[in-house]
């Protein structure tokens, strides 16, 4: 039995992340992407879509094969043929799992399928059921979720429940909801669905708002007990929730979450970040949320005195925490004494406080003219103004 207070990581950098235009993986980069997500100790890797190409299936068998003590999960349309394929690549995992997903919104049901919402619960009912009959674990995603009408999906959800599902996703797959909302649509669903809570629930959202990681959070705050995520938010469009915010989060807010928390090593995600970055070739922006080559630098003067005072003036977590050498304090033109006096100590040299004064008005002139003043051009001005008062 899962512990309750644990809520299940569900990657999926492998599937939605790799949908991310241009972020093709060859299987030998899934491969190495597959060994992170083991060392960063996630519950269940969505290793690919298995009918999607030969490739693909050929991937997510690899990785099913590769992968151990953890779930490996491949994604299905509700359709015969691709849940074969989808079994096909994840039955020789040591955990293999079916992930079937069928729009539930009417939107979806007219203009892609034109289908009426009664044949798509039949259509829910018998694949949930093949797939269950194939695998022990089966998903059950409601794709777009969040547009879809609510007692409909509580007629969904208990339709995918009583055929076999064991976990049932209610995704905002078009990064449509708010926080509240996305909220109430699970509280709604666990109030009214029979049974319910014999299943895991399970939050995916996507950032077209960038609301991915507040929707997130605000399902767990509503008792949903798995999150899927992808590494640096890597997805579709504007990506997925980004699986650093939301593990940082709860452990950094425990009280905002009564004390629910992941099993994820955070301490691995900057070389995660780096790597999924690498192989596809997708920058990581610097000012992005804890893995960002800025989340912990500080330029500006007063917030440098501050750190240097105190960290827990201006730092929530600590960049060792997630995987980072330490604080970083860049020094540029909204940079102090303090700031500088303390780099330059670093870097051997203690001036006093005539020379400082000296030093530190070199170093304004010089940071108004470059965006950042490396250790060489600290050096000089040292220099220059050493023995001068
Ligand atoms: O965003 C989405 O709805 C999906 C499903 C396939 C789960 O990625
Ligand atoms: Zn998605």
């Amino acid at each position: 039995m899962a512990d309750p207070a644990v809520i299940r990581v569900f990657d999926t950098t492998l599937r939605d992340g790799e949908q991310s235009p241009g972020a093709t993986m060859t299987t030998e980069e899934k491969l190495q992407v597959a060994d992170q997500l083991v060392r960063l100790n996630v519950d269940i890797i969505e290793a690919g879509f298995p009918i999607a190409s030969p490739g693909d299936i050929a991937a997510v068998k690899e990785i099913a094969r590769h992968v151990h003590g953890r779930a490996v999960a491949g994604l299905a349309r509700a359709a015969t043929r691709d849940i074969d394929a989808a079994w096909e690549g994840v039955r020789e995992a040591e955990r293999p799992m079916i992930h079937v997903f069928l729009a539930t919104s009417d939107i979806h049901l007219k203009h892609k399928f034109n289908i009426s919402r009664e044949e798509a619960a039949q259509r829910v009912k018998a694949m949930v059921g093949y797939a269950r009959n194939l695998c022990p674990e089966v998903e059950f995603s409601a794709e777009d979720a969040t547009r879809s009408d609510w007692d409909y999906l509580c007629r969904i959800c208990e339709t995918a429940l009583k055929a076999g599902a064991t976990t049932i996703n209610l995704p905002d797959t078009v990064g449509y909801s708010t926080p509240t909302e996305y909220g109430d649509m699970f509280r709604y669903i666990r109030n009214r669905v029979p049974g319910i809570e014999e299943v895991t629930l399970s939050a995916h959202c996507h950032n077209d708002l960038g609301m991915a990681t507040a929707n997130t959070l605000a399902a767990v705050a509503a008792g949903v007990r798995q999150v899927e995520v992808t590494i640096n938010g890597l997805g579709e469009r504007a990506g997925n929730t980004a699986m650093e915010e939301v593990v940082m989060a709860l452990r950094t807010r425990p009280e905002s979450f009564s004390g629910m928390l992941t099993n994820i090593a955070a301490e691995e995600f900057v070389k995660a970040s780096q790597l999924v970055s690498r192989l596809t070739g997708i920058p990581v922006q610097p000012n992005k949320a804890v893995v960002g080559a800025n989340a912990f630098s500080h330029e500006a003067g007063i917030h440098q005195d501050g750190m240097l005072k105190n960290r827990l003036t201006y730092e929530i977590m600590t960049p060792q925490s997630v995987g980072w050498g330490d604080t970083k304090l860049v020094l540029g033109k909204h940079s102090g004494r303090h700031g500088l006096d303390a780099r330059l100590r670093q870097l051997g040299y203690r001036l006093n406080a005539a020379e400082l004064k000296t030093a530190y008005a070199r170093f304004i002139v010089l940071a108004d003219e470059k965006k950042h003043a490396t250790d060489e051009d600290l050096i000089s001005i040292a220099e220059s103004c050493k023995d001068l008062a």
